[in-house]
């Protein structure tokens, strides 16, 4: 199978399966001198790790990641540097349970790979779907980890702003909040009634799905590039390869149909120091595949989890109609563990951005430039 790998300068390539001995990647194109150590990575790692609350799935992956290669601690310099090399890192698996997928051994989940897995490689790992299992996106948390230390002065964080039906009001958002409840939620009050929520689609051998919304700070102007190399469907497809994702837009996205031209677009004029300020962010920081200097807003929509204990119509691998409940230890809702994953992939995705940008242009242009003698 090919399309491990993910960038252009900043590339990572990720490899192994949830029911393997390990998971890992290799992310090639780090630049030398950056302060790298395992705890660095671990803190992001740590946010996605199942288990860690009764809303996540009950596996018990600790989910420790060892740095293999790429980093060199110098005892005259002091403190682990990246080299410049291939950084390799690895994640045990330790808590597979292989009997929990006998009932998908042949038989496809609706809305899960299973049927165009088998049927495009006549192979399919029915124990966590090989390469489809979400599992791989543990890696992308850890390659983030790397590219943000690529990138020291943006701020990449991301918040859960719907669950089901059900969203955040976002007068009330707090990014502190986001830390104290087990949903990444910026709103006290709407994460509290999510557990009830929550509660009710677990017990009841359901699932449901969830938005996401990625905010990227501090991003300078002019990263991305028009054309192919446009920052936001690079954003788009680093977003859209997460597991369960169904949409993405930036800013106001599709909203933006309903618009006219004079509401959509976000009026210019100088702040104080002479810089342009933005009267607005319906563009999501992001005009003509080029950052604006404004923060980038990415929404992404994650589809309800497909592996439920509700019975469903299918059929199996020998052509037979079939139902199907899937047993195991599955989240309730995805859209929870995917919010580490889709800050990280956002982190990668402009790391690669800033590296191209410097090798092309080098220093951004000061602006505003000098007026032509008339
Ligand atoms: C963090 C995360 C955890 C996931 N865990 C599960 C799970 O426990 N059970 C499941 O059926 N799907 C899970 N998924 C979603 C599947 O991996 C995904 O739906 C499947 O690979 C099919 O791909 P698609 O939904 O992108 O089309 C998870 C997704 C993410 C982002």
């Amino acid at each position: 199978m090919s399309h491990n790998t993910f960038g252009h300068l900043f590339r990572v390539t990720t490899f192994g399966e949830s029911h393997g001995p390990a998971i890992g990647c290799v992310v090639d194109g780090c630049p030398p001198g950056l302060s790298l150590t395992e705890a660095d990575l671990q803190v992001y790692l740590d946010k996605r790790r199942p288990g860690q609350n009764r809303f996540t799935t009950q596996r018990q992956e600790p989910d420790v990641v060892r740095i293999l290669s790429g980093v060199f601690e110098d005892d005259r310099t002091g403190g682990p540097v990246t080299t410049g090399t291939s950084i390799g890192l690895l994640i045990d698996n330790v808590d597979q349970r292989s009997k929990d997928y006998s009932e998908i051994r042949d038989a496809y989940r609706p809305g899960h790979a299973d049927y165009p897995y088998d049927v495009k490689y006549g192979v399919r790992d029915y124990r966590g779907g090989g390469r489809s299992s979400a599992r791989e996106t543990a890696m992308r948390v850890a390659a983030g980890g790397v590219a943000r230390k690529v990138t020291p002065g943006v701020t990449i964080r991301a918040a859960l702003v719907q669950m089901g039906p059900h969203k955040i009001d976002r007068a009330r958002w707090d990014w502190a909040e986001v830390d104290r409840n087990p949903f990444f939620c910026p709103d006290a009050e709407a994460a509290a009634s999510w557990e009830t929520y929550l509660d009710g689609v677990r017990k009841a051998g359901s699932s449901c799905g969830a938005m996401i919304e990625v905010v990227a700070e501090h991003v300078p102007v002019g990263w991305g590039a028009p054309i192919y190399g446009k920052l936001d469907a690079e954003l788009a497809s680093a977003l859209m390869s997460i597991n369960a994702v169904k949409g993405v837009e930036f800013g106001l996205g599709m909203a933006a149909a309903d618009l006219s031209g004079e509401e959509n677009a976000d009026e210019m004029r100088l702040g104080n120091d002479g810089q342009p300020i933005f009267l607005s962010n319906n563009a999501g920081g992001i005009l003509g595949g080029m950052s604006t200097g404004q923060p980038i807003v990415a929404r992404f929509a994650v589809k309800p989890t497909s592996s439920i204990l509700t019975p469903r119509l299918s059929v199996d691998r020998f052509g037979a109609e079939t139902d199907i409940r899937t047993r195991g230890r599955h989240d309730p809702c995805v859209g929870i563990r995917a919010v580490p994953v889709g800050e990280a992939m956002v982190a990668i995705v402009l790391a690669d951005a800033y590296l191209r940008h410097r090798g092309q242009v080098g220093e951004s242009h000061v602006w505003p430039f000098a007026r032509p003698p008339v």
